[in-house]
């Protein structure tokens, strides 16, 4: 687990407790919602999942903090998968909380902040994002960020 990572606009650090509110606040929003799959998170299940990754070191959650103001401005999670002759792979998650600091390069800077960190001291060689249908916001990001799509994947209820 990272202690801190420093990129050109955010700083990463691993999630706090006391933050947790503030990030199911963001996430719950109904403007925000719909783009995941589950509804709503609670703290003390956001709380379990953060608990459950560090366990398994595999992964976290990161604070995303402005590199300038410190302020908390939203989550990154990341979780890696090692496949025997694969390059290891790291499923990102990624919310900017506040309206204000969207749309400013923020995402994009954590995102390349954490992926060299991945790379270097985990050698990590793919990053992966999942994103609901509709999502085109995100999908523009994670283009501009250098992402290709890899599947589309279609499911049925039975
Ligand atoms: C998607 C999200 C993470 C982007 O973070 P951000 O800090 O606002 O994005 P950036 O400022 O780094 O944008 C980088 C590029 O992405 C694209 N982009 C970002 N927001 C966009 C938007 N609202 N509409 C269209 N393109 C957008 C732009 O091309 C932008 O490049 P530009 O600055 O040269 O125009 C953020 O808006 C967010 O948290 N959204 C809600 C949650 C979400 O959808 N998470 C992803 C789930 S898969």
């Amino acid at each position: 687990m990272p202690r801190e990572i420093t990129g050109q606009k955010t700083v990463l650090r691993p999630i706090a407790e006391s933050e947790y509110a503030q990030a199911c606040a963001w996430r719950n929003d109904p403007g925000v919602a719909h783009l995941f799959y589950r509804r709503s998170v609670t703290p003390d299940q956001m709380g379990r999942d953060v608990e459950k990754l560090r366990r398994s070191a595999t992964g976290d959650t990161l604070a995303i903090t402005n590199r300038e103001t410190l302020d908390f401005i939203g989550t990154l999670t990341y979780a890696i998968a090692r496949k025997q002759g694969a390059p290891a792979e790291a499923t990102l998650g990624i919310l900017i909380g506040p309206e204000h600091a969207r749309g400013r390069g923020l995402g994009a800077d954590a995102i390349n902040a954490l992926g060299a960190w991945l790379a270097q001291e985990l050698g990590v060689g793919k990053l992966l994002v999942e994103v609901k249908p509709g999502n085109s916001k995100a999908m523009n990001f994670y283009e501009k960020a250098g992402f290709a799509q890899r599947a589309i994947v279609m499911e049925r209820d039975i």
